[in-house]
Order: structure tokens, then sequence, then C-alpha cells
């Protein structure tokens, strides 16, 4: 039952990773009947869909991006029962539930891959098959095809001694990518989304779905060879197979979502402007990788904040000129926490004064914007990274090969900590801090992972519905966006915060003669707004949500002073 006619500017998303969510069995994995058990607890946060990270059979190279059966449960998470019960009691409360579609790859352990390396013509078929270069025969490897790195580091072609031929993967060397090329492949694909349809699902993001179409020629890229994403990305044929993936699985117009990798602006409209019929939404990852130096993830530097505000501007401005709509987010399971990003880590580390006011200014900073907002669990509480100490508490695999490749280059040990420590994606995967009990009420066994040690004070007990708290905020942005047609629904402008607010992200929205004025400050020091650039007259606005008890509005010098990290909302009616 697709619920076509919804309008999904008033929804707010919340992401589960399951793994982490709520363990019922006491064998430190989060699983289906642990989130059925807090579906009183989102419905009660006002969220509308919940996105669960993949659950489907898979050996957990990469935590279950790694499929080996796309249309079954895993024992570990649960059983079909168990998820036909969650999407009925999720329904029962108005929760939809959408699923982690991961299309771009199977695992090496999926049926078709294994029948491939068996040399069965029809699955070799499936995958992405090459000579070696320099090869004189398929006993000599040669060289990889092509000089291009996976996601993950080291190569993206791993050599097949049975078949003589290497296969591409994008990521890890156990995800293998499908060749979408073949239409039997994409009629596969289709009765995985149709067969999840059928199921009740009320949605579907699509993991790196603008890889899916592969260059028509592979050639060297420049440099190291991490540059053939961009080569890769939104390939020729991506949104043909898209709209054909679309159509055939009956999907138009339900909530998706799609996760695109190294994307552009242009693409991005047409992925989802409801006219092309591809998708509702798209992930892009422009505003995170501003703390990255020279482009490098594993290389350190303080958040660009000017360059943030500009990649927001045109991702706004760009997608309203376009009819296309944005997932507005800053956290996901691939993340560092961003409270930790962009608050210091002193700071938030200590849990001092800025670690809340940090959290809210991040919040009203995107539940405001035009798009869909996505809360990742935690977020709503104000989960931090993990602070692991050892590298032996980490888990990913992408942590490690970029550990390794750090001590190559020459870091010391210690040095390699501080990075992975900052970048690994384990930061957003600790287990949901439910109490101040024991594990965070987690778990009553071992958890596969580890806690921040500050989930004694950081934790959904401690905040939930106490005035003040970050919880409590979140509460109040998703209900604001269902009250406010000028939040879901009004045109938005970027507004010049003039020259002593370089830190500031200001922008403004309008309906019917409302406007709304935002100022969100991610400065650690105070600094003052010039709000002549905006339509909005201080003298005739007043407040409709902030993180500190008053504001600092100078109207006769169209002013407003921003202490730390202050963010604030004024409505014009
Ligand atoms: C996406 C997922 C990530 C995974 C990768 C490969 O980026 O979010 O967790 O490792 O795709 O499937
Ligand atoms: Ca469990």
């Amino acid at each position: 039952m697709p619920e076509l006619e919804r309008d999904f500017r008033k929804a707010v998303v919340y992401q589960v990773y399951v793994k982490s969510f709520c363990d019922t069995n006491g064998d430190g994995l989060g699983d289906l009947p642990g989130i059925t058990s807090k579906l009183d607890y989102l419905k009660h946060l006002g969220i509308d869909y919940l996105w669960l990270t993949p659950f489907y059979p898979s050996p957990q190279r990469d935590n279950g991006y790694d499929v080996s059966d796309y249309c079954a449960v895993d024992p570990t998470y649960g059983t079909m029962a168990d998820f036909e019960e969650l999407v009925a009691q999720a329904r029962k409360r108005g929760i939809g539930i959408m699923l982690d579609m991961v299309l771009c790859h199977t695992s090496v352990k999926h049926e078709w891959f294994r029948r491939a390396l068996m040399g069965e013509e029809r699955y070799r078929n499936y995958y992405i098959l090459r000579d070696g270069r320099g090869s004189t025969g398929p006993d000599d490897p040669g060289e990889p095809p092509t000089n291009w790195q996976c996601v993950f580091g080291g190569s993206a072609w791993e050599w097949v001694p049975r078949l003589g031929k290497w296969y591409l993967h994008l990521h890890d060397r156990s995800q293998p990518d499908l060749d979408w090329r073949n239409p039997e492949v994409r009629d596969e694909l289709v009765n995985v989304v149709r067969f999840w349809r059928e199921k009740g699902v009320s949605g579907f993001r699509f993991d790196v779905v603008n890889l899916i179409s592969k260059p028509e020629v592979f050639e060297d890229v420049p440099g190291s060879g991490s540059a053939c994403r961009s080569l890769v990305a939104d390939g020729p044929h991506v949104h043909e197979f898209l709209k054909e993936l679309v159509e055939r699985s009956g999907i138009d117009g339900m909530m998706t979502v799609g996760e695109m990798a190294s994307t552009n602006l242009k693409n991005c409209v047409r992925y989802t402007n409801p006219a092309e019929h591809e998708l509702g939404q798209v992930f892009n990852f422009h505003h995170l990788k501003v703390d990255y130096k020279d482009g490098n993830k594993w290389a350190l530097q303080e958040p660009d904040i000017a360059k943030m505000r500009a990649i927001f501007s045109t991702w706004q401005e760009g997608m309203q000129m376009g009819g296309g709509t944005n997932a507005l987010f800053w956290c996901n399971h691939d993340q560092p926490r961003a409270i930790t990003r962009f608050g210091g880590r002193e700071r938030v580390g200590e849990l001092g004064g800025s670690w809340e006011k940090v959290g809210k200014t991040l919040a009203l900073c995107t539940h405001l914007m035009q798009g869909v907002p996505y809360i990742f669990q935690g977020e709503e509480i104000g989960t931090t990274n993990a602070g692991f100490t050892a590298i032996d508490q980490f888990r990913d695999v992408e942590t490690f090969n970029n550990y390794r490749t750090l001590l190559s280059e020459g870091k010391t040990e210690a040095e390699a900590l501080t990075i992975v420590n900052e970048r690994s994606r384990d930061n957003g995967r600790t287990p949901m801090q439910w109490t101040a009990e024991k594990n965070a009420g987690f778990t009553t066994g071992k958890p596969w992972i580890g806690l921040p040690d500050n989930y004694d004070r950081v934790n959904v007990e401690a905040e939930i519905d106490k005035p003040g708290t970050l919880w409590s905020f979140y509460r109040e942005l998703i209900a604001l966006r269902k009250e406010h047609e000028v939040i879901s629904h009004g045109t938005v402008r970027f507004v010049d915060a003039g020259p002593a607010a370089p830190k500031v992200v200001a922008y403004e929205r309008g309906v019917a003669g409302e406007h709304l004025l935002v100022l969100c400050s991610f400065d650690g020091a105070p600094c003052r707004v010039s709000c002549e650039d905006s339509v909005v007259d201080l003298a005739r606005s007043e407040v409709l949500v902030g993180n500190y008890d008053d504001v600092q509005a100078d109207a006769a010098s169209d002013t407003v002073t921003l202490r730390p990290y202050e963010s604030v909302a004024f409505i014009q009616r």
C-alpha cells in the first residue's frame, strides 16, 4: 500500500543503525524486536519515517552493506515475522519504514557471485570482469585494468585466478560491483525492490546509487587513482537506469532518497525533480567535507564555515531553482558526530557549556531549511564521538585500512590514532545511549563496539521531556515543520550577514506574506549580524525558536548580537 499522495515536505526521517539501536536478546547486537520496542519513543519524538540500515544476511565485512541475500532477514537481527511485526506496529503509529537498498554491489558470498566464480556464464555477466593490463593469457594477471582506487583504500580490482579475470569493486574487495548494463541484473534488482514494497514498506534509501552506471571506457585517472570516483559518479546511463527501476518496481512517488557520492547540482536536480520520476531526495556530502584538509578525509583541519555556508547556499537555492529536493543532514553511520566536529573537540568532549548549544545550532540550521530533515540515532541527545584510546576498539574496515596507510606514510601510532579518532565511521556506530546504566541500557550483554564514556550524562533518560534539553529542542523543531508552511513549503534565500559575522549561516524563508529569518552562529566567540540584507524587519518580527533564553536584537541598527553558538529564527507575519 504505497502512500502516494503524502506531502513529504512536512516529514522528518529518523535513521536507525540497526546493529546499535536496541538489543533484546543480550547478544550485544541491536535487533528488529529492539526497534519495535522503541516505536513509542520515536512516535513521541514526532518523526514520520524510520530508515533502517541493512539487516539482510551478510558476512558483515562492511557491516551489512555487503549483502549476500537481498530478500531475507539475517538471523542475528531477527526473523521475517519480526520484520512484519515492526512494519505493522510502525504503521499503527503513523510511522513508515524505509529500507536500505544496496544495489550497486553484492557481497562475494551472494549466490550470484558464487555462481560467477564457478564459471557460470549467466552470472559472470552480472559483474564487471576484465583482463589484466599487459596480461599474456588467463594464467597471467598482469596489472589491474586501471589505476582506480576503491573507497576504503587500495586497488578497486581483485584478481580471480579461477576465471583469469579481475573484478571491479568500488568499495571493499568483498563487494563486487554489479553490471547494470545487463538487463538480467536490472530485472533481479526490480524484483528485490518489489519484494520489500509488497511487505508494506513506505520508502527506500538507495546506497551509492549514482555509481551504478560505469563509464563507457575504463581508463586511468590522474594521480593516485582515488579520483576515479568523480569519473564513475553520475555515469552515462544513471538516470535511465533509475527511471526504469522506479517505474518497474512501482515506487514512483514513494518516500525515496539516494545516496550520491561525488555528485553535482545539475544531476541532483534531475534525480529529484518530480517530473523526472526518479527519486524524492538526495544526500550529498559537500557540506561535510569542509574539515578535510586539501580534500583528504584523513588529514585534519578545523571546519571552514565560510565554505560550508557557500555550499549550503548553492545547494538550497540551486535545488529550489531546479525543482529538486535535498535531504538535510549532518550525521549518519558513515560520519563522525557533527557535535564533536563543529563544536570543537575539547569543549564538547568535556561536555562544557557549549555542547548543548552546538547541538541545538546544528539542529536549527538544517531543520528550518528547504528539504527533508534526517536525524541519525543519538543526534537528538547530543551523542559525541567515541573517544577511543586504542586501535583495537575500532571495528570498521575503512578505519583499519587508513590507519595502516597513515603508519606507512610515517605517522606515529599516536598520530594515526588521533586522526582515526576524529574521522572513523565507528564514531557514528556506537550503541544508542538510553540510560546511565551499564552499556547505556543498550544491551545486557557485551556490546559489539564500545561507547563514549560520557553516556552517564548523555542519554535519553536524562533529556527526554525535560525543558531546555537538546532532545526537547529536536521535538520542537519537528513539530514546527508540521505547523508552519513557511518551513515546509517556503522559498529559501541566503542572506549576507555582514563582515562582523564570518561564521554565521543566515537564510530566510518565505511563504504567502510570512517570512522567517534564520541565523546560526558556528563561532565560539560573540559576533554581530547585520540584518540589512533581509526582508525581515526586526521591529516587526518575533522569535520563533532559538537556543538562548533571550535575544540581543537591536532594531534601530538592524543588527543581532549572537553569543557563542547561538542560533535563532525570527518570524514576521
Ligand atoms: C554507503 C554506505 C556505507 C557503505 C558503502 C558501501 O556509503 O552508507 O556504509 O560502506 O555505501 O556500500
Ligand atoms: Ca540482539
